[in-house]
């Protein structure tokens, strides 16, 4: 069994990657920091019975993202895991663009390509698991976050749409959403802010994720907190969550209205 994640060199991706070689899985694993990589690679390899290929790729590239396709079409992946991603944190009007625009073409972009790609091969095969990293975030707006937020929707409701076809046409291919809130990863000092509140520990998002993905869960929501945000920004007015959203990102260090 072969599982590929994309962002595996830290974080959330750095676990789901431990935790499927604690499963037995062979694995695949994509990032720009070859050297995290390897070390990552040497650790997973001299604890778990398993087998590690690593390929660097810049995913805020179409042509790497297509290049990584050619790379592994021929391997019998059971598991792609789309977790490559990073936030930006300020006002809208002052964010760098061509940072986000990068943004937008790793958070959204290459996961775009990338499930469409595997899915294909998975659909022929009627067999395979697409679990795509989005957000709490991607059940609302964000701003401060503005850009990230929009991302993240995306990549929830394009999962949760192909996932509703896979089940319409009966093809036996899952297709799912991991929707964290606050995770302790290097993803804060990427964004330019840190958590208003205490994050959970990636190696508990990653096992939760896991097991949901195996049970079929197809929006996976870890801890009891974020469920119920997920809840509130279902049943309440759009413009409290609106609100409440803009303050939790205010309260963030690096506020930029502070400065
Ligand atoms: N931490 C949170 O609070 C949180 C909450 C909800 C969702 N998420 C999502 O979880 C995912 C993982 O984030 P994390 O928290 O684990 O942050 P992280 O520790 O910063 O990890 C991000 C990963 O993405 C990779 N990456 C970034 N840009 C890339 C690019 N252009 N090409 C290839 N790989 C790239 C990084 O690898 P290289 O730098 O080596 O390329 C790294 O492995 C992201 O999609 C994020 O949006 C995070």
């Amino acid at each position: 069994m072969i599982a590929m994640v994309t962002g595996a060199s830290s974080g959330i991706g750095e676990e789901l990657a431990k935790n499927l070689a604690s499963r037995g899985f062979n694995l695949i694993l994509v990032a720009r920091r070859g050297e995290r990589l390897k070390e990552i690679k040497d650790k997973l390899t001299s604890i778990f019975d398993v087998k590690v290929k690593i390929i660097c790729a810049d995913l805020s590239v179409t042509s790497e993202c297509v290049r990584l396709y050619e790379e592994v079409k021929g391997v019998r992946i059971d598991i792609l895991i789309n977790n490559a991603g990073f936030g930006l944190f300020g006002r809208f009007e002052e964010t760098d663009l061509d940072r986000e625009l990068e943004m937008i073409d790793v958070n959204i972009k290459a996961v775009h390509i990338l499930t469409k790609l595997f899915l294909r091969d998975f659909s022929k095969r009627n067999y395979g698991y697409i679990l795509n990293v989005a957000s709490i975030a991607g059940f609302m707006a964000g701003p401060l976050m503005a850009a990230y937020y929009a991302s993240k929707n995306y990549v929830l409701q394009l999962s949760r749409a192909v996932s509703q076809e896979l089940k319409q046409n009966k093809v036996n291919v899952y297709v799912g959403a991991l929707c964290p809130g606050p995770v302790d990863t290097e993803f804060n000092r990427m964004a330019g802010a840190e958590f208003a509140v205490g994050g959970a520990s990636a190696s508990e998002v990653a096992d939760y994720a896991l097991n949901e993905m195996f049970k079929g869960k197809n929006v996976i929501i870890p801890k009891k907190e974020m469920k119920a945000l997920a809840l509130a920004a279902k049943v309440l007015p759009s413009k409290w969550m609106l609100w409440g959203a803009y303050f939790a990102q205010k309260a963030r260090r690096g506020d930029p209205s502070e400065n």
